[in-house]
């Protein structure tokens, strides 16, 4: 069998993370998470106090800045400029804030190309919202993941649960459906299904029936 290039996309929230994690285990594949190098760079330009509506300031930074992502039993470690920031780019002040340095396009130019030399040998699978449209647009399998925005919510609610933080539901569903706006309304590679993905609906799927839905078409172009 052949060491494929396995997309996947859709919005925050859909189980994309999950589900590829344990995809990628089952294949002996490499889970790239690339939402957490968006996510790393807007910890850094936070902490560093840069103006992140500055499409300049936000790719210099980006140019002055390693990120590497190291695969783990858990799924996988992020580092920047050498120094573990694998939770910390899980807060609420990064997720709130990556969307507007992800917009920008010459920084994501930056990222592309860096994210391409990383799925470049195959045997990968990497998760995102351009990664068929833009990252690896030869992907064999390209799939787009999604759910409705209750569900997606309702997903995000349990797991804080599970880790002993309290959020609003409401609050929750907000905050999703303002991230989606951003990354589908953005100009540089928007959040859009790539025209030959595979549209996948995870509302009514448990995790083990997405993953296997991943398993199936992946083994059908090896
Ligand atoms: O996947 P995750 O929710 O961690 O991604 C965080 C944010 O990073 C997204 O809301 C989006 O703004 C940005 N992102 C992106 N392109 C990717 C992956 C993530 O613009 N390939």
């Amino acid at each position: 069998t052949k060491k494929i290039q396995i997309a996947i996309d859709g919005p925050a929230g859909a189980g994309k993370s999950t589900i590829a994690k344990i995809a990628a285990e089952k294949l002996g594949y490499t889970y790239i998470d690339t939402g957490a190098m968006y996510r790393a760079l807007t910890y850094k330009a936070l902490q560093h106090q840069i103006d992140l509506s500055s499409e300049e300031a936000v790719t210099t930074l980006l140019k002055q800045t390693v990120i590497e992502l190291q695969p783990s039993p858990n799924g996988q470690l992020v580092f920047l400029d050498g120094q573990n920031v694998s939770s910390e780019i899980r807060s609420n002040e990064v997720t709130s804030q990556v969307s507007t340095v992800a917009a920008h396009g010459t920084m994501r130019e930056i990222m592309v190309e860096r994210q391409y030399e990383m799925a470049e040998k195959g045997g990968v699978i990497m998760d995102g919202r351009d990664i068929g449209t833009a990252v690896l647009p030869n992907a064999e399998l390209k799939v787009f993941m999604s759910a409705t925005v209750e569900e997606r919510a309702r997903r995000r609610y349990e797991d804080n649960k599970q880790r002993g933080i309290d959020s609003s539901f409401e609050a929750l569903k907000e905050e999703i459906a303002l991230r989606d706006k951003m990354d589908s309304e953005r100009e540089a590679s928007p959040l859009v299904q790539a025209e030959d993905a595979i549209y996948l609906d995870t509302t009514e799927l448990s995790i083990d029936e997405a993953a296997n839905a991943i398993l199936k078409l992946a083994s059908e172009r090896m």
